[in-house]
């Protein structure tokens, strides 16, 4: 991993910058890999949350080629995803379908490890509810995903917590649905306590467009009804923010 600089943000972790988006996509590998091995090394399997949008779609597509497709042992790893969009899972706005593209269909991960949010039946509310059920029975009673996967949306959303929406502050349920009113869309998220408790969150950032929002979220005063990504402070695992050095620009 080519790291140009690292910066210590005390409560907000730490941000490695990485010189473009081709080192950022290496070294995002390289910690999946890593985090993947050991995680399956000490407790037999990984839970993995990953992020939407287009950013992590490079991503995606690397690992399924040599040598993080056999490095990392795919039957071991569980996967989720922070939010998905209420749309059919062949939907081209789906998460899920993005991921399946770019990653599922080319390494052979059991259908049973892959948990995708089901959007082709029932109502958002009863999609929330299924998976909250989902994640408390593979990943356990007291969720601790080994590695969630975020992006940063440049008026400062993660996951899909977006700015003044009510599933920021819900603090009793792990995954609810919101009608998001900026998107024009139902989405299903993760809630900001279940990303806390994990034992790794890595956000990924690419792009000039990305660093006045970087900057105001980790440098900015605390606003996080505006800035949900301010929500996300892991209790007990590590914040890592890895971004090419467009994205970071702002952060000295
Ligand atoms: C989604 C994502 C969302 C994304 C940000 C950043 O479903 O859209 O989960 O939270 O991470 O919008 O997206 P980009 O990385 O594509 O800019």
């Amino acid at each position: 991993m080519k790291v140009e600089r690292s910066v210590d943000l005390g409560q907000k972790g730490e941000l490695l910058v990485v010189r473009d988006a081709c080192a950022l996509f290496e070294a995002a590998a390289e910690l999946f890999a890593n985090a993947a091995t050991a995680a399956i090394a000490a407790h037999g399997k990984f839970t993995v949350a990953l992020s939407g949008g287009s950013t992590p779609k490079a991503l995606f597509e690397l690992l399924a080629t040599e040598p993080w497709r056999s490095r990392v042992p795919w039957s071991k790893v569980h996967f989720f995803w922070g939010d998905e969009r209420w749309v059919p899972s062949t939907d081209k706005q789906s998460n899920y379908r993005m991921t399946n593209e770019a990653l599922l269909s080319k390494i052979s991960v059991p259908a049973g490890n892959v948990h995708r949010v089901e959007t082709d039946r029932g109502t958002p509310q009863e999609a929330a509810a299924k998976y909250e059920q989902e994640v408390l029975k593979i990943v356990g009673p007291q969720p601790k995903f080994d590695l969630i996967l975020l992006g940063l949306g440049t008026n400062g959303h993660t996951a899909s917590l977006f700015p003044h929406c009510p599933a920021l502050n819900v603090r009793d349920r792990l995954v609810v649905s919101d009608d998001i009113e900026e998107v024009k869309m139902t989405r299903i998220t993760f809630t900001a306590p279940l990303i806390n408790d994990a034992q790794a969150v890595l956000f990924l950032l690419s792009g000039g467009d990305k660093a006045p929002v970087l900057r105001d979220v980790v440098r900015g005063p605390l606003d996080q009804q505006r800035l949900p990504s301010q929500l996300i402070e892991p209790l007990h695992g590590s914040l890592m923010w890895l971004a090419d050095a467009d994205a970071a620009a702002d952060i000295r």
